[in-house]
């Protein structure tokens, strides 16, 4: 994802904060970063940030952010425990921020059809788990964003 020094990024679902930490560490640091997640328990674990950097609680569904306001929007381990059929509006949600040209970097574990792992990980996280595959799927067929 690599974000310039300029450029504003936003981590979706950002957690106890794990992406804001990397990006933190690398030698060139964006100065506007945005860390949003439903969970005011998990943002308060975030530990200290960079000066400038800040933290929002916020559904992903709907962002209570400008269009177009972000370069770079990431999203680690958020969108498969969502529900399939939530997909399409959530990426919608997630293009509507970006700026034309930005970049979404997601990071989505793929369960292999068949066999065990399905079920185990759908009773691990709920029945909304979504197919391997159907994220970097729903993202290409949605307009504006190119695989
Ligand atoms: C598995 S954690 C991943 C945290 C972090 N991105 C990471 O990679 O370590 C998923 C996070 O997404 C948040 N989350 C789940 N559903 C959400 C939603 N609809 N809108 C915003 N955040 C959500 C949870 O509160 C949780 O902090």
């Amino acid at each position: 994802m690599a974000p310039a020094v300029n450029e504003r990024l936003v981590d979706v679902g950002t957690g106890t904060g794990e992406v804001l930490r990397q990006l933190a560490r690398r030698s060139i640091v964006p100065r506007a970063v945005t860390g949003i997640d439903a969970s005011r328990a998990m943002l308060a674990r975030v530990g200290p940030l960079p000066p400038g950097w800040r933290l929002r609680v916020g559904a992903v569904r709907a962002l209570d952010l400008p269009d177009a306001s972000f370069d770079v929007l990431s999203a680690s381990y958020l969108l498969q425990l969502l529900a399939p059929v939530d997909l399409p509006a959530v990426l919608s949600e997630l293009r509507r921020v970006l700026r034309p040209g930005g970049r979404l970097v997601t990071v989505t574990p793929a369960i292999p059809p068949g066999g065990m792992a399905r079920p185990i990980a759908a009773a691990l996280d709920g029945p909304g788990y979504a197919p391997a595959g159907s994220v970097p799927r729903t993202a290409s067929a949605e307009p504006g964003f190119r695989a």
